[in-house]
């Protein structure tokens, strides 16, 4: 019997150690608790202290996902890393995953540049290649550094991003865990959040200097995002695959905005206890926000399995992607490997 259908086997996340609080922002440009908070939801958020950090808990949490999925890392068969601001651009994330995994098989291993929206991105691949026969077992990793990316003098940026990494292992099986899964893309709002390559390095070409630092045009992109995203939800998530805003039983957005997560929830008609955030203690940690909302609210008993969520990505691209899946019982088991 060939199965082909993509079963969500088991998760894991980390978060950094490093906080910066509110209060520590103050120190370093005019804002204030209140100014931040009444706007986004975000009292802190966590970086990673340094790169060996980073990738100690990127191959931990990584394990954690094989040890929830009860599988071995020789049985992975392509590893997709969703890290638009990684730790480094090479070796790519995916290919570091590869090494601290230690899997014995030269198995494909690719970094996707998506933001915000690369976990859904990364489930739409994974989902592909797993009906499509070509894999049987993926690992989906999400990570992102955004600490080193902003400028830490700009107030209007700095201030509404932490780090993060979440893991996923989806395997070929006879049961459907993706019910509904939908990517989408307006290049032509592009500008909306950029970051440069940073240049000037380079005496046969226009040497203008240019820093690698995240730009963003904070009121489009919360129009934007605010404009299109409960109707897409709604809309292409939900209606075109038959599925009863009333029978799911979650709501995990990723972490951008405690406003856009409130308007999504007063469209949706959702109860607090249905509505998983955690933007307040880790800001937004663009791929992994929502992989790290999923793996706490699992892990505090919040979301209780089996059960179904709604998972909706959106940023930089500007990109967005969404979908429906199922939890099911001991996806997360083993929240102690750390
Ligand atoms: N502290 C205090 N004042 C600040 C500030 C800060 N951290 N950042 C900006 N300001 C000031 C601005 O300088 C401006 O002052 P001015 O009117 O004297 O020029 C004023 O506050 C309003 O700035 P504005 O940028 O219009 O603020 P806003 O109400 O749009 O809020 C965001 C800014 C970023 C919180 C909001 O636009 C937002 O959340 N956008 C969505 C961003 C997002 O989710 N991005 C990620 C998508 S994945």
């Amino acid at each position: 019997m060939i199965y082909n259908l993509p079963m969500i086997k088991g998760i894991g996340y980390a978060i950094p150690s490093k906080i910066v609080t509110n209060a520590d922002l103050t120190k370093i440009f005019d804002t204030s608790d209140e100014w931040i908070y009444s706007r986004t939801g975000i009292k802190e958020r966590r970086l990673f202290a340094s790169d060996s950090e980073a990738f100690e808990l990127l191959g931990k949490t990584c394990k954690q996902a094989l040890n929830n999925a009860e599988i071995k890392a020789d049985d992975i068969d392509i590893i997709i890393a969703a890290s638009s601001m990684p730790v480094q651009l090479m070796p790519n994330t995916s290919c570091m995953v590869q090494k601290l995994i230690e899997t014995s098989r030269n198995i494909p291993a690719f970094d996707i540049s998506v933001a915000c929206s690369g976990l859904v991105y990364g489930l739409d691949i994974a989902n592909s290649y797993i009906r499509s026969g070509l894999y049987k077992n993926i690992l989906l990793v999400t990570m992102d550094n955004c600490s080193r990316y902003l400028d830490w003098t700009d107030r209007r940026t700095s201030i509404l991003f932490g780090d993060g990494i979440g893991a996923m292992v989806i395997s070929a099986s006879d049961e459907n865990d993706i019910l509904s899964i939908d990517i989408k893309a307006d290049g032509k709002v592009g500008d909306y959040i950029s970051m440069p390559v940073q240049k000037g390095n380079c005496p046969f070409v226009d040497k203008a200097p240019t820093l690698q630092f995240l730009d963003m045009k904070g009121q489009d992109v919360y129009k934007f995002v605010a404009n299109i995203i409960p109707s897409y939800i709604t809309d292409d998530i939900l209606n075109k695959n038959d599925i009863d805003v009333n029978d799911v039983d979650y709501l995990v957005l990723h972490q951008a905005n405690q406003r856009i997560i409130s308007t999504v929830q007063e469209r949706l008609g959702y109860s607090d206890d249905k509505v998983i955030t955690n933007i307040e203690k880790l800001g937004n940690t663009s791929a992994s926000s929502i992989l790290i909302a999923l793996g706490e609210a699992l892990k505090d008993g919040k979301i209780k399995t089996p059960s179904t969520a709604i998972i909706c990505g959106f940023g930089a691209g500007m990109c967005w992607g969404g979908g429906v899946i199922r939890l099911r019982d001991g996806i997360f088991k083993d929240a102690n490997i750390f």
